[in-house]
C-alpha cells in the first residue's frame, strides 16, 4: 500500500520493521506539512519515534551478535545527534533537517536495514534448524 512518503519497494519483508518504517515515513511527511506553531512538537514526536525504532533494531542486532552493529548504530546516532543539536525555536533549520530525514531514511532502509533484515532472517532460520535438530536424535 502506497502512502505519503512510503513505497512498496521500501518494505524489508519483516512486518515489525515495515509497519514502523511506514509510520515513520508518514510522520516525516506530516511534519513537513505542519504549520510553524505545531512544528517543534511534531519534530519532538518524530525524534521519539526514531529513537524507539532504532532501539528495537539495536536490541535485535545485539541478540544475534550482528557483526555490523557498530556501523549501523553509528548511522542511527548521527541522525539523532543532528536532530538533537537543533536550536529550540529555529523552525527554518528544523525544516531543513526534516527535509533530509526522508532521503536519509530511504537510503538507510535500502542498505543497512536491508542487510539487517537478511541477517535476522538467516539467524531465525539457523535457530529453527538448531531447534529441529535438538532431541530428534538420528535413526
Ligand atoms: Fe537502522
Amino acid at each position: 500500500m502506497e502512502t505519503m512518503g512510503w513505497r512498496a519497494d521500501m518494505a524489508l519483508g519483516i512486518p515489525l520493521f515495515d509497519e514502523a518504517h511506514q509510520a515513520l515515513t508518514e510522520q516525516v511527511a506530516l511534519l513537513q506539512a505542519m504549520p510553524d506553531a505545531a512544528f517543534e512538537a511534531g519534530l519532538a514526536e518524530l525524534v521519539a519515534a526514531l529513537e524507539e525504532d532504532f532501539r528495537l533494531e539495536e536490541r535485535l542486532m545485539e541478540a544475534i551478535d550482528y557483526p555490523a552493529l557498530r556501523s549501523h548504530r553509528e548511522q542511527h546516532a548521527r541522525v539523532l545527534a543532528t536532530l538533537h543539536c537543533l536550536a529550540p525555536g529555529d523552525i527554518a533549520a528544523g525544516r531543513r533537517v526534516a527535509a533530509l530525514v526522508l532521503p536519509w531514511f530511504e537510503m538507510h532502509l535500502a542498505t543497512a536495514d536491508t542487510a539487517l533484515a537478511l541477517a535476522l532472517q538467516l539467524a531465525g532460520r539457523s535457530r529453527a534448524e538448531a531447534h529441529a535438530g535438538e532431541g530428534g536424535g538420528t535413526a
